[in-house]
């Protein structure tokens, strides 16, 4: 008989994770407590956007191999293999992961599974969680039942979702017995035989590559961010720097880009919730380089507002600032702890007159902040502009030629906060325009410092 796939959580991970298990060829039932996010996700409509999911969601609804559930009595009768896929987010009251999601939906699982059963988790926990979950199945699972559980992280990045699912760069899975570790097998082997590397292990090891791939990936950011502060005091080129250390393989030229830094829905939350795990268990320094990490991100933000307003001489108020980019990157209509969006609202609550255009990201950034003024083009957005802020590198935006904001602006004044433009080319074309890692000369001698200087906000927050 062919496995039978529960996903349960049906957000990001989970949504994109059980149409891929349907394409992997599995009867697949995906769990919300959200029943309109579930009539929805029904119809192929997803709340965000993630390129090739919505067809591949449609496919496997008509297929008949996916649908979906509120109900944990039909997801315990109708699966064998139950993956847990709901959300750990930051907790308001503290840096750490809120596991009341992870924590409810494996008790209400238990609640009725009567034969036998495999729990995978896939959410990113704290190191220790499925220890604990383990003890905690053998305590409360019902008289007979037998539920294992295993732990199987995954590293899809927005905008590459299905991708990062169906040809992941790695699988990895902490198991308990090799009973579980076939079971995982089969569900994965279309995948393996496509020679995809494999890593087993224990729980705790499984658990920890997930937090430790996204804090390294996090430090390789605040890494160049960092050099990007000194070349912006002393001169040089971030992106040639970037480059001739990126040519050593052991280094690596990706995730070596100066800008606004990191933002989304993992990294920022992670490196946090890793330094306060690290904390609980009485290791309290060992991740404490995470908190410069956090601070050099964060510092980007920062420094983006000060040349802005060195551009607009510090008069900034009733200034016009178009913004480009309102997500935490491109391909994605995500604005969780967007840079962008920040940058944005800070120059408002300065008394700009911020105009953003996000191909993507403008419905959602609305939601949080609605006093911006949001349009439907670049053109709108740039109209009488004081200074434009290029803050995530759409490709149209990429695209874009100084002739084409030439006339439409008030001042011809752009920042590219990713570095992705031609700098000569706009200067050639008459704009002043600078972007991170380049040292900006301050037009105004009696503020000569202050565009330069960095002020660290201890303790800050996105
Ligand atoms: C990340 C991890 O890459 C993924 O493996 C994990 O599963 C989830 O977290 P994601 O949040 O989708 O994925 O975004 P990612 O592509 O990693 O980018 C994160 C942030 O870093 C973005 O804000 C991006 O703009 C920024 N970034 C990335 C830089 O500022 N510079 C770089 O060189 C690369």
């Amino acid at each position: 008989m062919s496995l039978r796939v529960s996903v349960i959580g049906t957000g990001y991970l989970g949504a994109t994770h059980a149409a891929c298990m349907a394409e992997l060829g599995f009867q697949v039932i995906g769990l919300d407590v959200d029943r309109e996010k579930l009539q929805a996700l029904a119809q192929g409509i997803l709340p965000f956007h993630e390129p090739g999911l919505p067809e591949l969601l449609k496919k496997h609804v008509a297929s008949g191999r996916l649908r979906f559930t509120d109900s944990y009595a039909e997801v315990a009768a109708e699966a064998d293999i139950h993956f847990i896929t709901v959300g750990t987010p930051q907790r308001t009251d503290s840096q750490s992961a809120d596991m009341s999601y992870v924590d409810g939906s494996v008790d209400s699982l238990l609640d009725h599974v009567t034969g036998s059963a495999l729990i995978v988790g896939k959410s990113t926990v704290p190191v220790g969680t499925a220890r604990r979950l383990s003890e905690r199945i053998t305590e409360i699972a019902r008289p007979g039942a037998q539920v294992s559980l295993a732990w199987n992280p995954e590293f899809l990045r927005e905008g590459f979702a299905v991708k990062d699912t169906l040809a992941p760069d790695r699988l990895v899975y902490g198991v308990q017995n090799e009973a579980d570790l076939a079971l995982i097998r089969k569900v994965y082997a279309p995948i393996l035989a496509n020679h995809t590397p494999e890593v087993v292990t224990d729980l705790e090891t499984s658990e920890l590559v997930k937090v430790a791939a996204n804090a390294f990936l996090a430090t390789k950011i605040s890494f160049i961010n960092a050099f990007a502060e000194v070349t912006e005091t002393v001169g040089g080129d971030i992106r040639t720097l970037a480059d001739a250390i990126g040519y050593d393989a052991r280094i690596g030229r990706r995730f070596l880009n100066a800008g606004v830094g990191f933002g989304g829905g993992c990294l920022p939350k992670d490196i946090r919730a890793l330094q306060a795990r690290v904390s609980e268990l009485g290791l309290s320094q060992t991740m404490g380089f995470l908190a410069e990490v956090d601070q050099i991100n964060l510092r980007r933000r920062d420094r983006m507002v000060s040349v802005t307003e060195s551009m607009l001489d510090y008069s900034v108020a009733g200034k016009k600032v178009c913004v480009l980019g309102v997500t935490f990157k491109p391909d994605s209509d995500d604005v969780r702890d967007s840079p962008a969006l920040d940058i944005a609202v800070r120059l408002y609550n300065s008394g700009a007159d911020v105009s953003v255009y996000d191909p993507q990201g403008n419905e959602n950034a609305r939601r949080r902040f609605p006093r911006l003024s949001y349009v439907g083009s670049w053109e709108e957005a740039a109209a009488k502009a004081d200074v434009v802020l290029l803050l995530t590198e759409w490709d149209e935006f990429r695209a874009l030629q100084p002739a084409q904001l030439a006339n439409l602006v008030n001042q011809r004044q752009l920042i590219d906060g990713r570095n992705v433009l031609d700098r000569d080319a706009w200067r050639e074309a008459g704009w002043t325009m600078t972007g991170p890692g380049e040292r900006f000369e301050v037009p105004s001698p009696d503020l000569d410092t202050r565009a330069m200087t960095v002020v660290p906000v201890p303790g800050a927050q996105a």
